[in-house]
């Protein structure tokens, strides 16, 4: 419905429409923040958001060694180096200890990744950042409306992305992404990255009216823009936030208690001072259980469950980076966590009965192969 009225409007573009400024706005506004940047997936939201930081040729930018990879791959298109940092045991989240140990004089940015819908450790991550003027930009693309000591993810660092990918905890119709922030000069920046490093104005005025173009280009950009039809599919997904998020929360709250009783399996830790957001459910299934968990997957799997390994590849080891040479020094704890993470699903669509089968199918598993 909201995608059809968007394309019956016959102005199916940010430049032309207003979906996009009102799911900007709405976004935006949800989060208590400056402004809102869209753009056409979570990767381009982190690409604009270190492009108009100035991360370029020179530079390093220190990201987790297990995550997502488009967390580094838009460092490498902005000519930097990516720095790989180990993660948190418990929260899988980069681990400012880490951090501190590969910072340089090089150091411009982090990357905060705020992983599976746990927030990372903000306060650390800032003092080590704030002390020598480095960038923090938060990385929640699989975080939306999870809690930092009751901070929303995303306001807390000099920008926050996100990702409306089709699997994400709301979605703009397929792909989608934007960038917040408080830095107005920042938001400039992005948006003129976002559209062809155009100068001084872009998009459309209050009332509706496309503005006066003037095809004048400051600086190098990209076409990374939402279109009208993810931006009104996006404002639907929207106003079903909160209810989505609960919906989530407690899918996993209600595995949690089950499968913490099965033995060799730890359930998603949540910190102190976090709130989850749920997005995956990422279990470990601990090496003491003496059980491989390429089988232990796949013996799951054939019992007809939704299941799969968790990042099994840290990004160190990516070809993409280590051939590049990249691979930098060893994240211990990322390369233990690929061959022990498992994910099971949790969307709001995921019924009590599927959860039920998830522990019976997982308990039948862990007696067959131990
Ligand atoms: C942690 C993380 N960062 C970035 C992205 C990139 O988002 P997108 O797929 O919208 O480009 C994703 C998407 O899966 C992600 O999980």
């Amino acid at each position: 419905m909201a995608a059809s009225e968007a394309l019956r409007s016959g102005q199916l573009t940010q430049l032309t429409g207003g979906f996009v400024r009102d799911f900007e706005v709405a976004f935006g506004q949800w989060h208590g923040a400056g402004d809102c940047v869209a753009t056409s997936s979570g990767t381009t939201a982190i690409h604009v958001a270190l492009g108009a930081l100035g991360v370029g040729p020179g530079d390093e930018v220190i990201v987790p060694a297990h995550t997502f990879i488009a967390s580094a791959t838009p460092v490498l298109h902005q000519g930097a180096t990516p720095v790989f940092a180990d993660v948190d045991e418990k929260t899988f989240c980069i681990s400012a200890e880490s951090v501190a140990e590969r910072l340089t004089e090089r150091t411009k940015a982090i990357v905060a990744v705020h992983l599976n819908g746990h927030p990372a450790d903000m306060d650390a991550l800032l003092e080590i950042a704030r002390a020598r003027g480095v960038a923090v930009v938060e990385d929640a693309a699989q975080a939306h409306g999870a809690l930092y000591k009751g901070r929303k993810v995303g306001t807390i660092g000099v920008a926050g992305c996100f990702s409306f990918w089709e699997d994400k905890i709301i979605t703009t119709g397929g792909e989608g992404g934007a960038v917040i922030s408080d830095d107005e000069a920042l938001v400039e920046r992005m948006r003129r990255l976002r559209h062809h490093g155009e100068g001084p104005v872009e998009g459309v005025q209050a009332g509706g009216r496309p503005t006066e173009r003037a095809y004048h280009h400051l600086e190098l950009g990209y076409n990374f823009r939402m279109t009208s039809m993810q931006a009104a599919t996006g404002l639907v997904q929207f106003r079903r936030l909160e209810e989505y998020l609960e919906a989530r929360r407690r899918n996993a709250a209600y595995l949690s208690e089950r499968l913490g009783k099965l033995g060799p399996i730890d359930p998603p830790f949540v910190a102190d001072y976090a709130v989850h957001s749920a997005y995956k459910y990422i279990c470990r299934l601990r090496s003491d259980a003496g059980i491989d968990i390429s089988r232990f997957v796949a013996a799951v799997a054939a019992e007809g469950l939704p299941i799969s390994r968790r990042y099994p590849t840290p990004l160190p080891q990516q070809p993409v980076f280590r051939d590049a040479g990249f691979a930098g020094a060893p994240c211990p704890v990322a390369e233990r966590l690929a061959g022990e993470l498992f994910t099971l699903l949790v969307h709001p669509t995921v019924q009590t009965a599927d959860l039920d089968d998830y522990v019976t199918a997982i308990g039948k598993v862990l007696k067959a192969l131990a």
